[in-house]
């Protein structure tokens, strides 16, 4: 129905009949001339219609916004003064002879660019989805998917399918369950990855497997988390991690390189999660902030300053330190608000050092600790820091894990509060993160990646004699401050997996009914491998520099997991309550 679309028409056109279809995106009488700006899905065009046809006239006269034409026409060059270079066909315009109005449209729910709720936006996501700013976001996410392919598939990797209808993966969500009809009182969980199977795959030999897998994880959403997500989900076989590692960073070099013209610095930099944890109080730390943590337990440890020496020489506790340079220029407010929010997270205080002066230890320093402090210890502690005039060290003192959470956020927080965070891209491997993490809940022991991650061991008695201090071959892709992806090097041994199922605390029997197949699979054969998975929407997030994962799908959920469109999760029918012979508790029935 077109000969071009809008943003091809151009000079080399002229006189000659073009033929455009799309939407109203603009409608405007000027004193007997009509001009229309028509959309489509590569961009925007100008019409004409002259008041000398008068049937052409009256048919533009009752055109609405968001209405869907055809329009066949000459375009001529626009007169002097009134091109518009912001779109690509803005030196010219289509003077129309004639119009077809091929779908009518009520008044649109909202304008694009209009600062709407993002209710609004949801429920009527379909006029939502064809504002400019949403088809780009979904244009670039289906040519980064190309992208994935096109590499994948030349290193010889094969895209196979996996179920969606299956058994619980433990990635530490609660499962989305399915009722079965055919054997009634089962359920299907729908998978929080496909782990399992993409391991199976490498004992059936397949040896380079991707996939661009649906997920499906019951938890608390968040900006960047939705219950149903995207991943790039990859497994090799006869690999290491290094190997794992170095295809993913070739991947990531083509994605932005084709799609941002940006040349990512390989190898990307890699830290260990003991460190991260130390310098940036987080497992996701965002490199764009140019200043870090310091630990100082060694410099504290012996003075007389009870607050920071006991913790300093306790395990599990620690003085660390952050200099936040003078650019950030903090008020004595700004000192209160970080004490308060340090305070809200559980610390007794925020200790800090205002450095007016750092050459005159006497008078140059402003801080409510350094009179607990002997000279030698505050030189110290500002060398480590490399504290410079202007520059405010804030300290925390406590277990690690406080420590860590009070001063990671702060950095983060002043950094964003303050306008330090440089605009350019930061990749950052995490990597030897530990296998295990003591849940205080519970009581139990916890994997930081999952169960089928390989830890670091020489004996397998070794792994439930001392799992707090065990690591495991895994690494996380973070750009950005944002988890891109984790994933690691496999258990291949199901004497190992079962040490593993052991320190969680399944018996034997939870252990053969939940992995049982998977278990008794590897006893086949089963090749060293690895691999990892990537969260789809997240990459597109932030390539689209959007603020939220649901600004990069189509059709995403809302804060609590329900589609404003459809209206699911939504009642069903008691007939169909009764074939899968499932009972509701009237309570939980909305109307
Ligand atoms: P993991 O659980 O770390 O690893 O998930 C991998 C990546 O998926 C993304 N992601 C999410 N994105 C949106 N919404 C969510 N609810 C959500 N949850 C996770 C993140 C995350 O980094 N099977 C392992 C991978 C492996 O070991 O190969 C796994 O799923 O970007
Ligand atoms: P106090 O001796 O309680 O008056 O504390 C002296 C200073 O140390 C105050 O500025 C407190 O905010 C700070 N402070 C107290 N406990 C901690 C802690 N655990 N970590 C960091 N600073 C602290």
């Amino acid at each position: 129905m077109r000969t071009y679309y809008c943003n091809q028409i151009n000079e080399s056109q002229i006189e000659s009949e073009v033929q455009v279809c799309g939407w109203v995106n603009k409608i405007r009488d000027h004193g007997g001339v009509i001009f229309i700006d028509l959309r489509d899905i590569k961009g925007l065009v100008q019409i004409v219609v002259n008041p000398d046809n008068k049937n052409l006239f009256n048919l533009a006269e009752s055109i609405r916004s968001e209405y869907i034409i055809s329009v066949t026409g000459k375009p001529r060059l626009r007169p002097p003064g009134s091109e518009n270079l912001k779109i690509d066909s803005g030196k010219v315009e289509i003077v129309s002879s004639q119009l077809e109005i091929l779908s009518k449209a009520e008044t649109p729910p909202f304008q694009f660019g209009d600062d709407v709720n993002e209710d609004n936006r949801l429920k009527y996501r379909v006029h939502d989805l064809k504002s400019n700013k949403m088809q780009k976001n979904l244009s670039v996410r289906s040519t980064v998917v190309k992208i994935i392919r096109n590499y994948l598939s030349q290193l010889d990797f094969l895209e196979i399918e996996t179920p969606i209808l299956t058994k619980a993966t433990p990635e530490g969500a609660r499962d989305y369950l399915v009722p079965s009809r055919v054997n009634q009182g089962q359920f299907y969980a729908l998978p929080q990855s496909p782990q399992l199977f993409k391991q199976m795959l490498m004992m059936s030999g397949y040896e380079k497997y991707y996939q661009i897998a649906k997920c499906f994880r019951d938890e608390d959403l968040r900006a960047d988390r939705q219950p149903e997500f995207t991943q790039l989900d990859i497994e090799m076989s006869f690999i290491d991690q290094n190997y794992v590692i170095a295809v993913i960073e070739k991947l990531f070099e083509e994605i932005f390189l084709e799609v941002l013209d940006f040349k990512i610095n390989l190898p990307i930099e890699r830290i260990t999660y003991s460190d991260s944890m130390d310098r940036f109080g987080s497992d996701r730390p965002d490199m764009r902030i140019p200043f870090e943590i310091k630990n100082i337990n060694n410099i504290v440890k012996d003075c007389e300053f009870k607050v920071f020496s006991d913790p300093a020489s306790q395990d599990g506790k620690k003085v660390s330190a952050l200099c936040i340079p003078s650019e950030a220029k903090l008020s004595r407010r700004d000192i209160d608000l970080y004490t308060d929010i340090a305070i809200s997270k559980g610390s007794q205080g925020l200790a800090y050092i205002k450095c007016n002066d750092v050459k005159d230890l006497d008078n140059g320093l402003q801080s409510p600790i350094i009179k607990f402090l002997d000279a030698k210890t505050i030189e110290n502690i500002l060398k480590d820091v490399n504290a410079t005039n202007g520059d405010i060290i804030f300290f925390s003192a406590g277990p690690d894990s406080l420590v860590n959470n009070i001063l990671g956020s702060l950095r983060c927080k002043i950094a964003e509060d303050k306008n330090l965070i440089n605009d350019e891209w930061k990749f950052v491997w995490v990597t030897d993160f530990p296998m295990f993490e003591h849940d205080i809940e519970t009581k139990k022991w916890k994997c930081l990646h999952h169960p089928f991650t390989m830890p670091v061991f020489t004996n397998t008695e070794d792994i439930e004699k001392n799992p707090q201090s065990l690591l495991s071959k895994s690494y996380d892709l973070v750009l950005n401050g944002t988890e891109l992806g984790g994933g690691s090097i496999r258990i291949n041994d199901s004497e190992v997996q079962n040490s593993i199922f052991n320190v969680l605390g399944l018996n034997d029997k939870e252990i053969k009914n939940q992995f049982g197949f998977f278990i008794e699979s590897m006893k086949y054969g089963c090749p060293p491998h690895g691999g990892i998975a990537f969260g789809l929407d997240r990459i597109i997030m932030l390539i689209t520099k959007s603020k939220s994962i649901r600004e990069v799908i189509a059709f995403p959920k809302t804060q609590t997991a329900s589609c404003s469109l459809t209206g699911a999760p939504a009642n069903i029918d008691q007939e169909q309550i009764n074939d899968l012979g499932l009972k509701l508790n009237n309570k939980d029935l909305k109307k």
